[in-house]
Formats: C-alpha cells, sequence, structure tokens
C-alpha cells in the first residue's frame, strides 16, 4: 500500500466458474459492514459483478460503487479508483477458450496494480494445476509489482471435506516448489448453496438472516478474519 490509496484486491483465476465473483461480493460486503469505503471495479465483460451491484440497489444495505471496464484501461482507473477508497475489489473473468495461448490483459493490469490476489481453487487435480500454470506469470508479476501476494483460497470444496483440501492444495504447494509464490488460506469458501442464494438477490450471506445460511455467515466471517490478518 502506497501513501493513503486504498488496499487492491483482486480475484484471479484462469479457470472460469471458480466463485471469483461470488467469494469477491462477500469480500466486498465483509468489509463494508467492518466501515470501510469499498468500491468495486467490474472487468469482465459478463459483467457478473456490476449486475449483483445493480440488484443491490433495490435494498437497504451498504452500497458498494461498482465500475465497468476492460483492456488497457483497467490499470490507470485503479489507480485513479484506489484514491477515492478504503478498499478496491477487482473482478477479473474466467479465462475463454479461444485465448487459451495468452494472459489476459485484464488478468495482467490486475496482477501489476493489486497488492493482494485470490486464487480460488479446488482440490481437483484441474483447480490444483491451474497454480502450477500461474506460476511464472505471479512470480513475473512480482518483479514488477513487488507487493504483490497471491493467496490460494480453497473455493466450492464441500464443507464436510475443507480440512483434508486445505492439507491437498498444502501438499500440492509443496510438492511443486511453489510456496514462496502462493500462500494458502486455511479457511474455505465452500460450495453452499446459501451464498448463491444471496448471490443471486445482489446481496452477500453475510446480510441474510435464516436459519440455512448460518454456517456459510460462519464460514464467511472466519474467512474475513483471517484475510483481515494476512493484510
Ligand atoms: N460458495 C459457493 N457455493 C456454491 N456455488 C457457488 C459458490 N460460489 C459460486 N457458486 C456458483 O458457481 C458458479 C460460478 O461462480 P462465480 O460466477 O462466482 O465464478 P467465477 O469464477 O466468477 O466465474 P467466471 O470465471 O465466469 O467469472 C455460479 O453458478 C455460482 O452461483
Ligand atoms: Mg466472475
Amino acid at each position: 500500500m502506497q501513501g493513503k490509496d486504498a488496499v487492491v484486491i483482486g480475484a484471479v483465476s484462469e479457470k472460469g466458474g471458480s466463485g471469483k465473483s461470488t467469494f469477491l461480493a462477500n469480500l466486498a460486503v465483509a468489509h463494508a459492514l467492518a466501515g470501510r469505503r469499498v468500491t468495486i471495479l467490474d472487468t469482465d465483460t459478463q459483467e457478473t459483478a456490476s449486475d449483483w451491484a445493480a440488484l443491490r440497489q433495490s435494498w437497504n444495505v451498504a452500497q458498494i460503487p461498482c465500475y465497468a471496464r476492460t483492456g488497457r484501461e483497467v490499470y490507470p482507473l485503479i489507480r485513479e479508483l484506489a484514491e477515492e477508497c478504503d478498499l478496491l475489489l477487482v473482478d477479473v473473468g474466467g479465462r475463454a477458450e479461444d485465448r487459451e495461448k495468452k494472459v489476459m490483459i485484464e488478468v495482467a493490469m490486475t496482477l501489476y496494480a493489486a497488492d493482494h490476489i485470490f486464487i480460488p481453487v479446488n482440490h481437483s487435480g484441474a483447480g490444483l494445476w491451474t497454480l502450477k500454470k500461474m506460476e511464472q506469470l505471479i512470480a513475473y508479476s512480482k518483479q514488477k509489482n513487488a507487493r504483490l501476494k497471491a493467496f490460494v483460497l480453497p473455493a466450492l470444496v464441500s464443507p464436510q471435506l475443507v480440512e483434508k483440501d486445505v492439507a491437498t492444495i498444502g501438499a500440492f504447494l509443496e510438492e511443486y516448489g511453489l510456496t514462496g509464490v502462493f500462500e494458502p488460506l486455511e479457511n474455505a469458501f465452500s460450495f453452499r448453496r446459501p451464498y448463491v442464494h444471496a448471490h443471486d438477490q445482489g446481496l452477500s450471506v453475510l446480510e441474510t438472516t435464516d436459519r440455512d445460511g448460518r454456517k456459510a455467515r460462519e464460514e464467511m466471517e472466519e474467512l474475513f478474519y483471517e484475510i483481515q490478518e494476512k493484510m
């Protein structure tokens, strides 16, 4: 973090549909409930984050300004928006199949500008393998952006198997010599329907009160504490 600029956090993954947008929305609300001025920058043409922020406007909840921008303008806009808030969350889309060979420009811009990125992965071979594939990109980005920390978020894992999957992720990082590049989180954003129900309405699970959402709320709170400690 430089001067009074916001902490910039990105959700990045080479793998589509890994839970980036849903996690980022919950993280945004957790920080807003803690009294921080939170802004979202949506760099995905699918505009998942923008749609979520728009849906929020019909609720009596903390409103989170959301800007949408793609391409090379992402980097200067991150720097500009970071002057006006405490926390800037950048949502980055998954990789389109036809762009397999190239690093998406929005990913590159976010890696150059962020303080922290969260990479949601599950325990599956394909999920873990994205980390190996991202190794060079993250190492290179750290040379350009010395503040950058890359956290591995166990995501969409079975709630009953979180400990096991956290151990699997840790073992994978050790085995492939990736512990200096990625920092694993111990709490998960696991596969739970209440996250989806809340997100589909423009809310975070932290803003719901029903019994069904209790475990998801507790999980999100634990995850938020861990993230705050590491920030
Ligand atoms: N914690 C969760 N538990 C269960 N389902 C989830 C959870 N988080 C997200 N989902 C569902 O998984 C799908 C992908 O989630 P999301 O859009 O957050 O992923 P993404 O990584 O942002 O995707 P993209 O790469 O397309 O941007 C959605 O259908 C969403 O509702
Ligand atoms: Mg998304």
